[in-house]
């Protein structure tokens, strides 16, 4: 009985090393130690065997019935690891990317400059904040002391949703939302998308993008306006230009500017860009408006501040000799591969 045993664990042995998937491991289980198998039919014939052959002959038959559950067992393990190794080198992706032959995306040129403006006024100690593109009449308008029935609204037309919420436009209404949180004294910049009624043209585009900035604190006056936009200016252009600063009227500032840059298309001369003044509007500015400090409810007995507006994509323009802002907006990748 013993050698049947034997003969039976030598089969056994043969026919698991050929096993190579579950299916064929489950019924290799089934022939041999199922209830019909014979392992359970020699160790049921036990009771005939000779007393005194009985133990050993019981004995090896457990020795055997183990030994073939864990030659089982480990082999089930071998085949899920195995599938497991194929999952992994089937599904392998190689996420590395031969720039040689490969177009890769970069930074748009407005981003570009956004993030390089940030980075010059962190520098300074000012913070970075953000605002909604759908905002309320109050924050676009109304706090910045653009009533209802005011003519400035005209030139600021733009995209009206049912509930009375409008597309921002400008960047001024983060102003406001930084002057509810913020304690003075503070520096804040809010760079941003915005949107208009436009007629699209060479400079005018229907969304585009602006960079405030604001700062409150006592005493603070016209000559830290007009230092902390040359400092900006010979940052972002790393050589002189030329500035003109005029008087301009935006309800929200008293008094108000316009800061122009020489047109760095034509160095001045006059061209479609500039539209032959040899100026461009690049960032209108001011001491802000007592009103606008109490919409934020800063006391305007004791604190004063300036802010100004930048027009970011007139800056990318300028600074890249960009003729026309529509193609800023083109999403054509032969323009904008050129900025990598
Ligand atoms: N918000 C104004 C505009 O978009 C620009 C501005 C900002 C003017 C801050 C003065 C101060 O036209």
């Amino acid at each position: 009985m013993i050698d049947q045993l034997n003969q039976l664990y030598e089969e056994f042995k043969e026919k698991i090393a050929a096993v190579e998937d579950m299916q064929q491991l489950d019924s290799l289980k089934t022939l041999f130690l199922g209830k019909k198998g014979p392992m359970t039919d020699i160790l049921k014939g036990l009771k005939d065997v000779a007393p005194d052959m009985r133990k050993e002959v019981g004995m090896k038959g457990n020795e055997i019935k183990q030994g073939m559950t864990a030659a089982i067992e480990a082999r089930r393990d071998e085949l899920k690891q195995a599938a497991i190794n194929e999952k992994i080198s089937n599904e392998w992706l190689d996420v590395t990317l031969n720039e040689a032959d490969s177009n890769v995306g970069g930074l748009h040129p407005v981003s570009v400059v956004q993030y390089e403006i940030e980075d010059i006024f962190t520098s300074m100690g000012f913070t970075v904040l953000d605002g909604p593109h759908i905002e309320t009449d109050y924050y676009n308008f109304e706090a910045l002391n653009i009533p209802a029935d005011h003519p400035a609204r005209d030139m600021q037309d733009t995209f009206y949703f049912e509930n009375g919420a409008i597309l921002r436009t400008h960047t001024s209404a983060i102003q406001v939302r930084g002057m509810e949180k913020a304690t003075p004294p503070f520096k804040v910049i809010g760079p941003g998308k915005v949107f208009r009624v436009e007629r699209p043209d060479a400079t005018h585009e229907a969304a585009f993008h602006q960079l405030e900035g604001m700062v409150v604190g006592e005493d603070i006056n016209v000559s830290h306006l007009i230092n902390t936009m040359k400092t900006l200016l010979s940052e972002i252009f790393k050589r002189d230009v030329d500035v003109r600063l005029r008087p301009g009227f935006f309800p929200f500032v008293e008094p108000g500017f316009e800061l122009d840059i020489s047109c760095q298309l034509c160095n001045g001369k006059g061209c479609s860009v500039c539209k032959n003044v040899g100026w461009i509007e690049l960032m209108p500015c001011g001491m802000v408006h007592p009103n606008v400090l109490k919409s934020g409810g800063i006391d305007p007995e004791k604190y004063s501040g300036f802010a100004f507006g930048l027009g970011l994509d007139r800056l990318v323009m300028m600074r890249y000799k960009i003729e026309d802002i529509r193609h800023l907006h083109s999403g054509d990748i032969r323009f904008s591969g050129k900025f990598k």
